[in-house]
């Protein structure tokens, strides 16, 4: 069981922030999962929301700012005002950060409401200058997007996201190629693990906060499982 920390221990921390990131490794959690956008001059950029005013001081749309804007703005304060000043980062930022740590990582594209053009292939050749291809699943809930991942890499893994019920689930999985399905929570069955499992696919769930469905998603034996609080996985999982 594979457990990352959603956008960081996003429990404690900032979402998506280096202190984000920072905690999630200091509770030993297997990896990070993060959210892309780009900027208005084509920086792949850290942050959930397609807008800017939830997590930052900032308002409007992240594409519409240059990366410099950004980078001006408060990421950290909305959280606590000890994180006052913490930036948006980039996705550079976490490549370079995890270069001595080497954690795996799952990048989700947040292209399914903007269609950044050109994301796909800016987060791969980063992936390839920092070398953490093999380590990285690329995800997102736009499966056009992810499917195009199939040209430029073989060794590339992608999943695909879904936060619906649908028992097409696994040969839709298939069709694409991809290497999993992540469901949201409520989704996760055993017949949809065994199924998966039949046929070459991993299962990963989010967003797992509560005891009993850490243990649960243990017990089901998930591929992995995406959690706000890293360290209450990773200690549930000695136990379980
Ligand atoms: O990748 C799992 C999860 O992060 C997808 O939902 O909204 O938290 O990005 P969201
Ligand atoms: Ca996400």
């Amino acid at each position: 069981m594979i457990i990352y920390a959603h956008r960081g221990a996003s429990k404690h921390a900032p979402e998506n922030t280096m202190p984000a990131f920072d905690l999630a490794y200091k509770h030993e959690a297997d990896g990070i999962e993060t959210d892309v956008q780009l900027t208005k001059d084509g920086v792949a950029v850290l942050i959930h929301d397609e807008k800017l005013q939830r997590t930052t001081n900032g308002y409007g749309f992240v594409k519409d700012y240059t990366y410099d804007e950004l980078i001006q703005l408060d990421a950290g304060s909305w959280k606590s005002p000890k994180f006052t000043n913490t930036v948006i980062p980039t996705l550079e930022d976490l490549l370079r950060w995890n270069q001595d740590k080497q954690l795996k990582l799952n990048i989700e594209l947040k292209n399914n409401v903007i269609a950044y053009s050109g994301l796909e292939k800016t987060v791969y050749q980063l992936l390839q200058k920092y070398s953490m291809v093999k380590q990285t699943v690329i995800s997102s809930f736009n499966h056009d997007s992810i499917a195009k991942l199939k040209q430029w890499s073989n060794e590339l893994d992608y999943a695909f996201l879904t936060s619906k019920r649908d028992r097409n689930l696994v040969p839709f999985a298939q069709s694409i190629h991809a290497a999993g399905i992540h469901i949201q929570n409520r989704l996760l069955s055993n017949r949809l693990v065994a199924e998966a499992q039949q046929h070459n696919l991993y299962v990963a769930v989010y967003t797992v906060n509560l005891p009993l469905s850490i243990k649960r998603a243990i017990r089901m034996k998930c591929h992995a499982m995406f959690t706000d609080i890293p360290k209450l996985a990773v200690d549930l999982r000695k136990n379980t």
